[in-house]
């Protein structure tokens, strides 16, 4: 699509090509700067170098030999030292501008651009049961924002909502309820709720690892025969029995691995927890005026993990360690090591996010995924 400004670009081109004094493909335009009265400027160096001239010699000729045609957007045509100066006819520019405005109406500004070509956005997003933060609308309604522009501009545009619904904080979750029972409702309350629960039992998770640490410190003075320790040896050996047992952190990472080996009562939780949150964002999206195409969230990706490490251990990209953890290690230089796989064989948030990528490029040749995202996701998405 042409529109005036494109024109006025073109018609320069045109008007210095005829001159004949300098070839296509020197012909380079740039918008002047922010103190120089002009719309677009051509600056001669390149052209001035490969004729042997000095450049304001060459801008001075263009200038004498080149014209306008009648009711062109030009208005005028000056050299300036090296550069070619053009300004705009303001008269002949406001009558085109409005002419497309009436031709085009509410398609005003739209464009072929992006015809036959594809760009996925992510966005919105936000995670299963917990309550969308400022943070998510945010990303709502710039995603939306940019799904509307690259629409207009003629892209296929896929809005995917790449919903948090996998992962070990589902396992902290089933942990809680089970423990403490489900919380009553269906609305953002119910989901309030359930974030409590999770906040309580990730404090136990916190003590017991606060346990375990203070075990492990007793037992080495104990070891290096450190007078306190040996003097406290009962109460000691009463502490390691204690952080010995089965705690809190390992039950929740049982359950996060029963849902992703499909333990009825896990789904049956898990379903619950999504479905609850889906409906209450729901509500949000209808007044915000916000839709997706798709919103394949992280567990859409679960059986297509196994296949993906499985691949980038093949391809060295990844190795699988003595614990078991499968590895990437640094990929560029700066980049952390970073598991693909954990020893528990539970997968993480980027192995979903690679087999995501993988997907959509399948499915959909994108010549773009644009993620609307937290800038504390950077490193991630390194
Ligand atoms: N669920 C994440 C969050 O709430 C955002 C996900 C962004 N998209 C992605 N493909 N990782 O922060």
């Amino acid at each position: 699509m042409e529109y005036a400004l494109d024109r006025f670009v073109r018609e320069a081109h045109t008007v210095i090509a005829e001159t004949g004094l300098v070839a296509g493909h020197l012909i380079e335009l740039v918008t002047p700067k922010p103190n120089i009265p002009a719309d677009l400027a051509f600056p001669t160096f390149r052209a001035a170098k490969e004729a042997g001239i000095a450049p304001p010699q060459l801008a001075q000729r263009i200038v004498e030999k080149a014209h306008a045609p009648p009711g062109s957007l030009i208005g005028s045509i000056v050299a300036t030292g090296p550069f070619v100066n053009f300004s705009l006819d303001a008269v002949h520019l406001a009558a085109a501008v409005l002419e497309e405005i009436e031709r085009l109406g509410t398609r005003y500004g739209s464009d072929d651009q992006g015809a036959g070509k594809t760009i996925v956005i992510d966005y919105s997003s936000p995670n299963v049961a917990k309550t969308m933060h400022v943070g998510h609308i945010r990303s709502t309604i710039i995603g939306q924002s940019l799904y509307h522009i690259f629409d207009f501009l003629g892209y296929r545009v896929i809005g995917d909502n790449h919903l948090g619904d996998w992962g070990k904080q589902f396992g902290m979750n089933i942990a809680a309820i089970v423990r403490w029972g489900k919380p009553e409702g269906d609305d953002e309350d119910a989901i309030a709720a359930i974030d409590k629960l999770y906040a309580q039992y990730s404090a136990l998770v916190k003590e017991d690892v606060a346990l375990r640490e203070e075990a492990a410190r007793w037992t080495k003075r104990l070891e290096q025969n450190d007078p306190e320790a040996l003097a406290r040896r009962e109460w000691i050996a009463e502490l390691q029995a204690r952080a010995a047992q089965p705690n809190h952190d390992d039950e929740a990472r049982a359950w996060s691995l029963k849902l992703e080996q499909g333990d009825p009562l896990a789904r049956d939780l898990w379903q619950w927890m999504v479905d609850l949150t889906l409906k209450a964002n729901q509500r949000n999206y209808n007044r915000l005026g916000v839709r997706f195409d798709y919103a394949l969230g992280e567990s859409f990706y679960s059986p297509m993990l196994e296949g993906l490490i499985q691949e980038a251990i093949e391809k060295g990209v990844a190795y699988r360690d003595e614990d078991g953890a499968v590895v990437v290690d640094e990929l560029q230089p700066g980049l952390p090591t970073f598991l693909l796989q954990r020893s528990d064989s539970g997968t993480l948030y980027h192995t979903r996010d690679l087999a995501c990528i993988v997907y959509r490029e399948q499915e959909f040749h994108p010549v773009k995924i644009i993620y609307v995202v937290d800038a504390r996701q950077e490193l991630h998405f390194r």
